[in-house]
C-alpha cells in the first residue's frame, strides 16, 4: 500500500502565523507537525510515501525529509498548484500511485494511543473498500459528520453540517483500495469549488464498502488548524512526553519500531538531533536502554 502525506492548503485559520511558512512546517511542541501524521502513515506499515504541497512550500519538505532514507522510507514529491481540495491528492499522485491502494493522511492530523498500529495495519491490510475512522467531538460542524443506523452501520456522511446529525467527526486519515485511482476523477467539485474527501468517501458508503472505525476515547485526535488546536496539540505532546518519558509521533523511533531501520541507523539519526531531549530518547532507545 502506498500512502499519501497532504500538506499544502492555504492554513488562513493560522494568519498571519501561515502567510510566510507552511502550516505543516509550523512546530507542534518539539518535531514540525508533518512529522506526527508521517508516524502514522509509517505505523500503518506504509514505506512509499508521496508527499503533496504548494509549490512554494515544497522545498522545504524536501529539505526537511529527503529521499526518505533516514526513515527507512521513500519519499516522492508533488506539486498542488492551488487548494482544489483534499480529493484532488488522488488525480495529482494516479501516475505514482499506478493502481494500487493507497491511504492518505492530513498533514496537520495528529492521531495517538495504544495499540494504534494494530488498528492501521488492519485497515491497510482490507483487500476490499474503504476504512475512514471517526472520533467525537464537540464541533462536529467543522468536520465531515458520519451518522449511524440502529445496527451501528454508518448511513450518512456529510461534509461540515450546519447542523450536524451527531457528533462523530471523520478523521484526516483515509485508507482505500485500489479502485481509488479510477473513482476519484469522477468526484465533481462541491458549491465551495473544492474536490471534497467526503464525496470521495459517499461513493464507497453507498456501494457498501465503507468502513467506519469508531476511534474510542482511549484515542487522541487532534488537528493543528487553529491557533488554540495548535497550541492543544503541542501540550498533548509536551505532556504524554514529559510524563512517560515516550515519544509522540517520532518517524525515527517508529522506523527502527517497525523495523524499517537499524540501531546503527537510529543512532546516526540521534546524532544528528544533537544534545536536544529527542536526541537523548532516541540515542538511548538505538542503545537498547528501553525495551
Ligand atoms: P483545511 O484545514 O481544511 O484547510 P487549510 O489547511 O487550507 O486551512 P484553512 O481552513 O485555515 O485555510 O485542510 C486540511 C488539510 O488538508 C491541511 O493539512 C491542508 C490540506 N489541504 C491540502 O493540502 N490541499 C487542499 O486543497 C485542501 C483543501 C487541504
Amino acid at each position: 500500500m502506498k500512502g499519501i502525506l497532504l500538506a499544502g492548503g492555504s492554513g488562513t485559520r493560522l494568519h498571519p502565523m501561515t502567510m510566510a511558512a507552511s502550516k505543516q512546517l509550523l512546530p507542534v511542541y518539539d518535531k514540525p507537525m508533518v512529522y506526527y501524521p508521517l508516524s502514522t502513515l509509517m505505523l500503518a506499515g506504509i514505506q512509499d510515501i508521496m508527499l503533496i504541497s504548494t509549490p512554494e512550500d515544497l522545498p522545504q519538505f524536501r529539505r526537511l525529509l529527503g529521499d526518505g532514507s533516514r526513515f527507512g522510507v521513500r519519499f516522492a514529491y508533488a506539486e498542488q498548484p492551488s487548494p482544489d481540495g483534499i480529493a484532488q491528492a488522488f488525480l495529482i499522485a494516479r501516475d505514482w500511485i499506478g493502481g494500487e491502494a493507497c491511504a492518505l493522511a492530513l498533514g496537520d492530523n495528529l492521531i495517538h494511543g495504544d495499540h494504534l498500529s494494530a488498528l492501521l495495519r488492519e485497515a491497510a491490510a482490507r483487500p476490499l473498500g474503504a476504512t475512514v475512522f471517526a472520533y467525537q467531538v464537540r464541533d462536529p460542524e467543522r468536520y465531515g459528520v458520519v451518522s449511524f443506523g440502529a445496527d451501528g452501520q454508518a448511513t450518512e456522511i456529510v461534509e461540515k453540517p450546519p447542523q450536524p446529525k451527531s457528533n462523530w467527526a471523520v478523521t484526516g486519515l483515509y485508507f482505500y483500495d485500489k479502485q481509488v485511482s479510477d473513482i476519484a476523477p469522477r468526484i465533481a467539485p462541491s458549491a465551495r469549488g473544492e474536490l471534497e474527501i467526503t464525496d470521495l468517501n459517499r461513493v464507497y458508503l453507498e456501494a457498501g464498502t465503507l468502513m467506519v472505525d469508531k476511534l474510542s476515547r482511549g484515542y487522541a485526535w487532534l488537528d493543528a488548524g487553529t491557533p488554540d488546536s495548535l497550541l492543544q496539540a503541542a501540550t498533548y505532546v509536551q505532556t504524554i512526553q514529559s510524563r512517560t518519558g515516550m515519544l509522540v509521533g517520532c518517524p525515527e523511533e517508529v522506523a527502527f519500531r517497525m523495523g524499517f531501520i537499524d540501531a546503527d541507523r537510529l543512532k546516526e539519526q540521534a546524532s544528528r538531533l544533537g544534545k536536544t531531549e529527542l536526541g537523548r530518547v532516541l540515542m538511548d532507545l538505538a542503545m537498547g536502554a528501553h525495551a
